[in-house]
């Protein structure tokens, strides 16, 4: 039989679960203590119990006579804060673990909770199929490429150009390079600011292949604390660039990933000037910006940038198709050594998928996909925090991104997720285990999970699955 302290905990759980996911809102008076003693059948003594350990959290505020409210500090307060980074820089060695990571993720039966990729039913599949056999019976020429040293195609360039212009420093088309996806144009763009033995500031937590590309190219990084609300710490890249050189900046001010945060105008405005002042390169990855919930798609750092010293990174492999390969970079003053690197690296981008993707982009299609993508996205980060709130341990705090679809979650100190993901791949759900986020192995108590797909009761029950490992 479930003890009585069993029972308590699981109350908290659940009430906790339906705060932290935004059904019960700040202000809001929970259910009286005799309706939840009914309808739970437990004790009067029983739910008191849980409302106080909510009570203990910050989660809930009794008023006399009143009942229990929703406080309106709880929902803020179930976000992970900042936290303190290494103050130097630190050579990365996250490779080998990362792809063992990400290899057991794809194994069959493992529910897709660790790689950030979309659900293809999310992607316009059939519009691009379309695309492809209309273009390439209207433009045979596209087969025939004469050259390598600059395959851009003027339509798609011209496209990236007009989609830019309500920011308050559009691109420029000679600044463009088009690339064979983000990952690509983040490598070019490293390669052409820095050389080994050089340090690049990074967001801590951040995005593992950043992390991985520093390594192969062995470079050094420099962890600066970032907020699951505003980014990166500006204050802390004062400090960090004050004294010691720093070659570039690396970081993903729109929907961080992991933490979902979009920078506000003011701190962009701020590295804008910052790092031109200090000559730190600037490489924004801004592969979210079209996949924010707000009602305005936020401006990248690049907006801000009057000194060339940005290099805005982009791919369509969360928002039209991974399977496309295709993005760029706007890459300012740099352009000429980014386009050197392209040339060495791989000639040119597939033609064929550049003019598809310049009449897709062209039709009013894309407007209309990226709307209801943005929610639906939406949607499946809300779900999957009501599931971690509901199955997660009482003491857990998950972001609230404010765009793309990944949610970062911190447990409480004692969890292990490095240790615990083996068990997890066995028991069918995938993650990315927290420390593969930092260069100095920090947030080994946190994790990523996916949300690229509907909330269906199966990836419902992997959640379960695993917090019911994480409890154990
Ligand atoms: C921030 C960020 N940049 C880049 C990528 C990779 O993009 P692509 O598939 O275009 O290389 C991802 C994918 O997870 C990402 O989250």
């Amino acid at each position: 039989m479930e003890s009585e302290l069993l029972r308590y905990e699981r109350l908290a759980e659940d009430l906790s679960g339906v705060i932290v996911a935004g059904n019960l809102r700040p202000g809001e008076r929970l259910p009286s203590v005799r309706r939840l003693s009914r309808e739970r059948r437990l004790s009067i003594s029983t739910v008191l119990q849980a409302l106080h350990q909510l009570e203990d959290r910050g989660l809930v505020e009794a008023r006399p006579q009143s009942g229990y409210f929703v406080r309106h500090a709880a929902a803020r307060r179930a976000q992970p804060s900042a936290r303190s980074t290494p103050e130097g820089p630190v050579p990365v060695d996250v490779s080998q673990r990362l792809m063992r990571v990400l290899q057991t993720s794809i194994l069959p039966g493992v529910a897709p909770l660790a790689a950030a990729l979309p659900a293809s039913s999310l992607m316009p599949l059939a519009a691009l199929q379309r695309l492809y056999g209309g273009v390439a019976r209207r433009h045979p020429r596209l087969l025939e490429a004469s050259s390598h040293i600059n395959m851009d195609e003027p339509a798609l360039v011209r496209q990236l150009v007009l989609r830019s212009l309500g920011w308050a420093g559009p691109l420029a088309a000679d600044e463009l390079v088009i690339t064979n996806s983000c990952t690509e144009a983040l490598s070019l763009s490293l390669r052409a600011v820095t050389s080994p033995g050089d340090t690049v500031a990074v967001e801590s937590p951040g995005y593992y292949l950043m992390l991985q590309l520093l390594e192969t190219l062995g470079l050094k990084a420099l962890e600066i604390p970032t907020d699951p609300r505003s980014g990166m710490s500006i204050e802390a890249l004062d400090l960090a660039t004050r004294e010691s050189r720093v070659a570039a900046c690396l970081l993903v001010a729109n929907a961080s990933n992991p933490l979902g945060s979009i920078m506000p105008d003011e701190n962009k405005r701020r590295l804008a000037r910052l790092t031109a002042e200090r000559g730190v390169a600037v490489i924004e990855d801004d592969i979210y910006g079209d996949l924010h919930f707000g009602r305005e798609r936020p401006w990248p750092i690049k907006a801000f940038d009057t000194a060339g010293n940005v290099m805005l990174c982009t791919s369509f492999s969360k928002s039209l198709s991974p399977a496309l390969r295709i993005g760029f970079v706007a890459a300012g003053r740099y352009r000429s050594q980014v386009a050197l690197q392209k040339t060495i690296t791989s000639g040119g981008t597939n033609p064929l998928t550049q003019v598809v993707l310049a009449e897709y982009l062209e039709s009013g299609a894309c407007q209309r996909h990226l709307h209801g993508l943005r929610r639906s996205y939406e949607r499946q980060v809300a779900a999957m925090r009501a599931a971690v709130a509901r199955h997660f341990p009482v003491a857990t705090r998950i972001t609230e991104p404010q765009g793309g679809f990944v949610l970062w979650v911190e447990l409480p100190e004692e969890v292990d997720t490095t240790a615990l993901h083996d068990r997890a791949i066995t028991a069918g759900v995938s993650y990315v285990p927290g420390e593969l986020f930092s260069a100095s192995g920090m947030y080994r108590n946190c994790l990523r999970l996916n949300c690229g797909n509907p909330h269906t009761p199966d990836i419902e029950d992997a959640v379960r699955r695993l917090g019911k490992l994480i409890t154990a």
